[in-house]
């Protein structure tokens, strides 16, 4: 483990920002993990984690040390008629790890095919798509607890699972390293079509009986069709969350936008944020290289020069006018630094 000084982040942030860590550490293993948080002194504090760096914008150099998660491997836990249980190194790349599970035929993630980012990070926003989030197949979550100084692994009840949400971006925030995450998948899948037109996708090209390959391949279609290609344009998936309403709020914000689009949430609500931000005219704006982009508003782009302080400026105008306008805040979803 090599704690490097002045590097620049470009390359390993999804919205190309060119901001410089103090200091950096590339970290293969938990042993390398452990000699990490070992080796820093206060001066290198305080500690980012990043993974693919899919999920952050940095807005300014960050001056304490990056600490980039690139462990590899998977392994199979066990396995039964049923089910197969995966332990994966955190810094894994998720996809990869999804098009291994579908090309093996074990069911439980191809919903959340494509989406950017590694396996330790996974958990951690309890990622989510197409009516799946991660919590539904975690068996466990390993991490190394560096204020205890030892390793733990975490069941999903211990876990506080919740919309993009989850006790390691909490209490655990800078506490609890992600060192893998184990799966429980299936071997003999149970699709999840229900979400949005992925039934109906399928149908239109003819797929009466799908595969979790055909599931994987249809929301891959979908997502290349609405979602920018963070390779080509800048950007970190939703810059927000959808915001949770209770039932009463909903049937005031209804009677007074009729069109507004919501989705019951446990037992609450969650607005469609895009259709706020829509509503409010910013689909497709642009102010220099900053934008909205124009097939998903949710998701706020860099076409090349545009800053951390730039995104960030017109994240706040947005929550600006969606407040004026319907009386709703809405929050990043990504970690602004
Ligand atoms: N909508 C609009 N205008 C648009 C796009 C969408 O009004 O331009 C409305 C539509 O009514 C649509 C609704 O918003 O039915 C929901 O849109 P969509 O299905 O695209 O999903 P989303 O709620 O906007 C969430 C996740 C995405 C995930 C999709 C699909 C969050 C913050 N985002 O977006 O995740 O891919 O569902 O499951 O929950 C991410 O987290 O980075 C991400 C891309």
């Amino acid at each position: 483990m090599k704690l490097l000084e002045n590097i620049s982040l470009k390359s390993y942030n999804t919205y190309g920002m060119d901001v410089k860590a103090r200091w950096f550490a590339e970290l293969r293993s938990d042993e390398d993990i452990a000699d990490f948080y070992s080796t820093i002194s206060l001066e290198q504090l305080p500690v980012l984690i990043l993974g693919g760096g899919s999920n952050v914008l940095f807005t300014k150099d960050f001056p304490g040390s990056i600490a980039y998660i690139r462990s590899k491997g998977i392994v199979k836990l066990m396995e039964d008629d049923r089910h197969i249980y995966l332990k994966i190194a955190a810094g894994e790349v998720w996809d990869d790890v999804v098009n291994y599970t579908v090309d093996n035929g074990w069911g439980g993630i191809e919903n959340l095919s494509m989406i950017p980012g590694s396996i330790g990070a996974a958990p951690v926003q309890n990622i989510g798509a197409y009516g799946v989030e991660i919590k539904d197949v975690i068996w466990s979550v390993e991490v190394a607890d560096i204020a205890a100084r030892h390793y733990r692994a975490f069941r999903p009840a211990d876990c506080d699972f919740g919309y993009r949400s989850s006790i390691f971006k909490k209490q655990g925030k800078d506490r609890l390293v992600v060192t893998s995450v184990c799966l429980k998948l299936d071997k003999q899948p149970v699709l999840n079509i229900d979400y949005g037109d992925i039934r109906i996708e399928l149908e239109k090209s003819g797929i009466m009986q799908p595969t979790i390959a055909d599931v994987r391949n249809t929301i891959m279609a979908i997502r290349r069709r609405k979602l920018p290609d963070p390779a080509v344009i800048g950007n970190a998936g939703s810059f927000f969350k959808n915001p949770i309403v209770t039932a009463e709020e909903l049937e005031s914000l209804t009677s007074d936008h009729p069109g507004i689009v919501a989705f019951a949430h446990n037992d609450s609500f969650k607005l469609a944020a895009a259709w706020l931000i829509e509503q409010c005219g910013w689909k497709g704006f642009r102010e220099g290289d900053a934008g909205v982009h124009p097939h998903q508003p949710l998701v706020l782009v860099n076409y090349g020069a545009a800053t951390g302080k730039d995104i960030l400026h017109l994240a706040n105008r947005i929550i600006e006018s969606v407040n004026a306008r319907f009386g709703v805040s809405l929050e990043p979803e990504v970690l602004v630094v």
